[in-house]
């Protein structure tokens, strides 16, 4: 019996791939390598010393799913195969109900005519919208999406939630991750992406190895301790574990709700600090003014997933800042 990952190229995926290969899991990756690149999988294989399979196959291609499924047995699919970036879907809203929605419809439809009836899907505390108080907890319920990226995610809840109305063999889980940062510690894999990064750590890396002059900090009056927006940033490989624990514990039909985060607010400003501090390394940074749609604060509650799946974050903001150097530093003309 083999786990299916979608995405398992990307960011996420690749680190959640190495933990189910650590823990003797057989692993299928299918990704369409839009966001990511086929060396990753040479990455895991000599992190973890385990093969993996992957098909270059992108999931809304329905005949190319099915030949996966005929080739292997799959058990449970944890999908992560998306279109992420907030900024490019308002430009292009389309595309990303195109890619994310119709492509999870495409793979449901699979999973069922195989009877696969169990998956752990990636969504974002972007469905909480702006609930009006910053810790999140999960039964806030969905509020208005800010981008269309957003609308995805919480769409595609609904829909999985419709799916298990409909049948109720199926087991889902659906984990609302906050702001995932850092890298593995052997800094084969990590976040690298192309072009001008929209996300905080893409962006202090690219300033800290010299590709980019300074860091905007977008902000600095924000009514929080030194005027700089608040996050719950998690550590990639807790996050890793953590689709492995949902995978665990989740074995009765149903539809669960998890947020992975620590459930620590940290500000831009701290993160920039740390960074410095623990790399020794300088970032340079202006302030500049609000970026659109920008809450304040917000971080999770997590005490539902550490009483339901027996999870907690362990690594802290230093950890995570030193792997994201560590990363960056060894892949800097990847
Ligand atoms: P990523 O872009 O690194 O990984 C996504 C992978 O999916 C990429 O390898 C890409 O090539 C692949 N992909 C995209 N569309 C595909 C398609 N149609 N068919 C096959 N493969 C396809 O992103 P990530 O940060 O690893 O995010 C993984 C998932 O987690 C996404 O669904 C994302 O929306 C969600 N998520 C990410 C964050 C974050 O901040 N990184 C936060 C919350 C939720
Ligand atoms: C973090 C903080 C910025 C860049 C996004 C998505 C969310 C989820 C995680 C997928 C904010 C500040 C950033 C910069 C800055 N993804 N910042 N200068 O916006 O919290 O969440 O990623 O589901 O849905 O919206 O993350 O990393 O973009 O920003 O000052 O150049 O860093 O204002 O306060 P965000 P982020």
């Amino acid at each position: 019996m083999q786990i299916l990952v979608t995405g398992g190229t990307g960011y996420i995926g690749s680190h959640t791939v190495v933990e189910l290969l650590k823990s003797g899991k057989e692993v299928v990756i299918v990704d369409n390598l839009s966001n990511s690149s086929k060396n990753v999988i040479d990455n895991i294989e000599k992190i973890t010393n385990k093969k993996c399979k992957f098909y270059e196959i992108d999931i809304r291609d329905e005949k190319g799913l099915e030949k996966v499924f005929e080739e292997n047995d799959i058990e449970a699919v944890i999908h992560f195969a998306g279109l992420k970036a907030v900024g490019e879907s308002v430009v292009k809203p389309l595309e990303y109900y195109d890619n994310n929605v119709i492509g999870t419809i495409k793979l449901l439809e699979v999973m069922k005519k195989f009877v696969c009836k169990k998956m752990v899907f990636s969504s974002s505390a972007t469905v909480y919208g702006d609930p009006g108080n910053p810790k999140y907890v999960e039964d806030m319920g969905r509020g208005k999406a800010s981008s269309p990226y957003g609308a995805t995610k919480a769409v595609i809840e609904e829909m999985l939630e419709s799916l298990y109305i409909a049948d109720n063999e199926w087991t889902i889980s659906l984990l609302r991750y906050f702001n995932p940062i850092g890298a593995h510690e052997s800094g084969l894999i990590g976040e690298n992406p192309n072009g001008i990064p929209n996300n905080l750590m893409p962006y202090i890396q690219k300033v800290a190895i010299g590709e980019l002059k300074e860091l905007s900090i977008f902000g600095d009056n924000y009514n929080t301790k030194d005027g700089t927006c608040i996050r719950d940033y998690i550590h990639v490989v807790d996050l890793a574990v953590g689709h492995m624990k949902a995978l665990q514990k989740l074995n009765k039909p149903g539809v669960y709700i998890h947020n992975l985060g620590t459930g620590a607010g940290t500000s831009v400003l701290d993160i920039v600090k740390t960074f410095e501090k623990v790399n020794n390394i300088k970032v340079n940074y202006k302030f500049a003014p609000r970026r659109a749609g920008d809450l304040p604060e917000f971080f999770a509650d997590p005490s539902k997933a550490k009483s339901e799946l027996d999870w907690e974050a362990k690594r802290g903001i230093e950890e995570m800042c030193r792997d994201s150097w560590n990363f960056i530093s060894k892949n800097r003309n990847s």
